[in-house]
């Protein structure tokens, strides 16, 4: 089973992420962020052999670290091209992300961006800027789709309640969670319908 170890990453409070296969030591990162230095030497003080760069969307505060973290490891860039064009491999629904033994699967969960995908490692879901701890991603942004973000939401809701949540930021009570726990306490999970949930995200 792959691991997740949370780093936190600067100024606005975001989430950096190793995912790494205990058995072969090999981990990607997600969203370097503000920290790449920590990311590397957290990589490098647990032996771990860094074998690509995902990112969940394209906003600066992600992707801020992508090009030092590069520079390092010379690794593959993944990333849903309506987001990351460039990126060298496309992170699209379904896309399996091999880590070592395990490997990533790909949720496309578009709203808060076009591009932006949920990560499923097994035992958790890094959910980028789509679902935090008790909030959910901003949907007034340019490219942002409140619609889709709602359909997005509703699917990750459906998923099971003993999968952990790694949001992007540390907005939350608490840095990590649970789908069972964020059907109980979030707001924007429980609104009652579309209506509800768009006039809770943009009023
Ligand atoms: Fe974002």
């Amino acid at each position: 089973m792959l691991e997740v170890l949370q780093i936190p990453a600067g100024p606005m409070d975001n989430f950096a992420y190793l995912v790494f296969c205990p058995q072969t030591r090999r981990a990607v990162v997600v969203d370097p962020s503000f920290a790449p230095q920590v990311v590397l030497a957290a990589a490098y003080e647990r032996q771990l052999q860094i074998v690509g760069l995902l990112n969940t969307h394209g906003h600066h505060d992600h992707i801020a670290g992508n090009d030092e973290i590069l520079a390092a490891v010379m690794v593959p860039h993944w990333g849903h091209p309506f987001d990351l064009p460039a990126a060298k491999e496309a992170l699209l629904e379904g896309t399996i992300v091999p880590v070592g033994e395990g490997g990533i699967r790909v949720m496309h969960t578009p709203g808060h961006t076009p591009g932006s995908v949920v990560l499923h490692t097994g035992e958790g879901l890094i959910t980028g800027d789509t679902l935090f701890v008790g909030r959910c991603g901003r949907a007034d942004l340019p490219g942002s789709d409140v619609n889709k973000l709602y359909d997005s939401l509703q699917r990750i809701k459906l998923l099971d309640g003993a999968l952990k949540v790694y949001p992007g930021h540390n907005y939350g009570a608490r840095p990590i969670s649970t789908i069972a726990d964020e059907r109980r306490e979030n707001n924007f999970l429980s609104a009652p319908d579309r209506e509800a949930f768009i006039h809770l995200r943009m009023g």
